[in-house]
């Protein structure tokens, strides 16, 4: 049986259930997520395997090959058209994307296995975002419901909100009780964990709250695993709980389970029933973090189905896997990458004081010009399975990027720093080399335009992002020095 199986023999069915791994129903054998490629625009509906089973990666895979790819629809499972696409601009901000929406996500940002088959996650940078205004049977009011997702617990920050779950229709911050979903992050200032967090919090509209407090509960632990089952669920009559397990294993805890926070006004809840995923419920698209799947329910779940949803999904087996493709690097090798846009193909990456750019170099410019164009290969700062590149002539800085361009930056340690430093890759979506995307924003590549560097999505809204020549302009050679 599959987590919605699992719902409805407790009474508590699901009435939207998302997920780009697996079928989330084990007789479920429709479309998962549909993808956009850059190339043409084309569409395609990713299926799993099998009725029930994993995503079928290997067609995303083939169908994404030698381009770019989105996430442009997550489908709803439950056989209640609340599927999921590109959030509208909402009362705190509007989205970098046409109209104001938020952008979708690259489809290969989150590579992951269950049962050691390849899937991909829904992996959000700030700016990206979901939603449906008109979902069907979800909560309204102080109506009850249960909710669970799995993302990743090492993938998360400040900003508002991380969001899964129940939320305004009309993209407005409405006011206390208007929202009931699952939060995962750092938190901002209202009910927060023990430690320093992440944490599992549910956003209820003007806070994310743990209990019935706007301060500390000591039960509600930082999350320190690599996956985390995170539940939260409301019942009627001034009464909800937050819980919380490893996915990988072991049972779930319960953090929390009494009266609403009394702050406010929270009791009894206005729930209005639209469906959020990775921003707050008036569109704020500031925070970043991976989900993987997750439901809504009808009812009020008990204990016991949830747990016996835990159980299935440590069945599913969701492992890491690897996150760079293509030519390997050499952590500690030092390395020069040559452009392969047919304009420039002696020119290499370099930087000038702050500024990446490329360059002409050869074996006979000064030795000062070589080490502008030469990088050590580092374990990635800001996650260790990619890679971050070290300048060879200012040793301690990195190439990172800020505002989407480029810069040759000192190390200052900080969370933001490492990630903005990180990068991984794939083969070049030209057929040379390598392309190498940015681990918090993967839908941005390392590209030059007009010999400046910056981290480019393939057709963005930015000059630099145009997709005329993007392929060649993200396909650099490797190698060990200067021709
Ligand atoms: O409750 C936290 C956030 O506050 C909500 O997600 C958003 O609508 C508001 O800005
Ligand atoms: O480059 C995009 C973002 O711009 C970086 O993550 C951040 O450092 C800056 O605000």
């Amino acid at each position: 049986a599959g987590p919605c199986d699992i719902y409805s023999s407790g009474g508590t069915p699901c009435v939207a259930a998302h997920s780009t791994t697996r079928a989330l129903y084990s007789a479920y054998s429709g479309p998962l997520y549909q993808v956009k490629r850059g190339s043409d625009g084309g569409t395609r509906d990713i299926s799993p395997l099998s009725a029930g089973g994993v995503a079928d990666a290997a067609a995303q895979d083939s169908f994404c090959s030698g381009t770019t790819c989105l996430i442009t629809v997550i489908y709803d499972q439950s056989g209640h058209n609340s599927h999921l696409t590109q959030a509208p601009p909402g009362g705190a901000a509007s989205g970098g994307d046409v109209g104001g929406y938020d952008f979708p996500v690259t489809a290969i940002g989150a590579p992951v296995t269950l049962n050691g088959q390849k899937a991909y996650g829904v992996f959000i940078s700030p700016g990206t975002g979901y939603r449906n205004n008109e979902a069907n049977g979800t909560a309204v009011g102080d109506e009850a419901e249960g909710m669970y997702a799995v993302f990743d617990g090492t993938h998360y920050n400040g900003g508002c909100c991380f969001d899964y779950g129940n939320a305004e229709t009309n993209n407005m911050d409405n006011g206390d009780g208007r929202m009931e979903t699952i939060y995962f992050g750092l938190g901002t200032g209202y009910g927060v964990g023990g430690g320093s967090g992440p944490w599992v919090l549910a956003d209820l509209e003007n806070g994310l709250y743990t209990d019935s407090k706007v301060s500390v509960n000591p039960n509600n632990p930082s999350i320190t695993s690599r996956f985390v089952t995170a539940v939260v669920k409301g019942n009627t009559n001034n009464q909800w709980a937050v819980r919380g397990g490893d996915s990988v294993s072991g049972s779930l805890s319960t953090y929390y389970s009494g009266i609403r926070p009394t702050n406010g006004d929270y009791n009894p809840m206005q729930k209005e029933g639209a469906i959020i995923l990775g921003i707050g419920g008036d569109n704020s698209n500031w925070a970043q973090g991976t989900f993987y799947e997750g439901v809504m329910t009808t009812g009020y779940p008990s204990d016991d189905t949830e747990n016996q949803v835990q159980a299935d999904i440590v069945a599913a087996k969701y492992a890491v896997t690897a996150m760079n493709s293509g030519p390997e690097l050499t952590v500690g090798s030092t390395i020069t990458l040559r452009a392969t846009t047919s304009c420039c193909t002696t020119r290499y990456l370099a930087h000038t004081g702050d500024a990446v750019n490329t360059q002409e170099v050869s074996s006979s410019s000064s030795t000062a010009l070589q080490q502008q164009a030469s990088w050590v290969v580092r374990t990635g700062l800001g996650n260790s399975a990619c890679y971050s590149f070290e300048s060879v002539d200012t040793p301690g800085s990195f190439i990172r990027h800020s505002n989407f361009q480029l810069y040759v930056n000192s190390n200052d340690g900080s969370k933001l720093f490492g990630e903005d430093a990180t990068y991984c890759t794939q083969a070049g979506l030209n057929g040379q080399g390598s392309s190498i995307r940015s681990w918090n924003y993967p839908a941005h590549y390392i590209r030059h335009f007009n010999a400046l560097g910056y981290a480019a999505s393939n057709g963005g809204p930015k000059e630099f992002e145009s997709a005329t020549l993007f392929n060649d302009d993200v396909s650099w050679v490797a190698g060990s020095g200067f021709s």
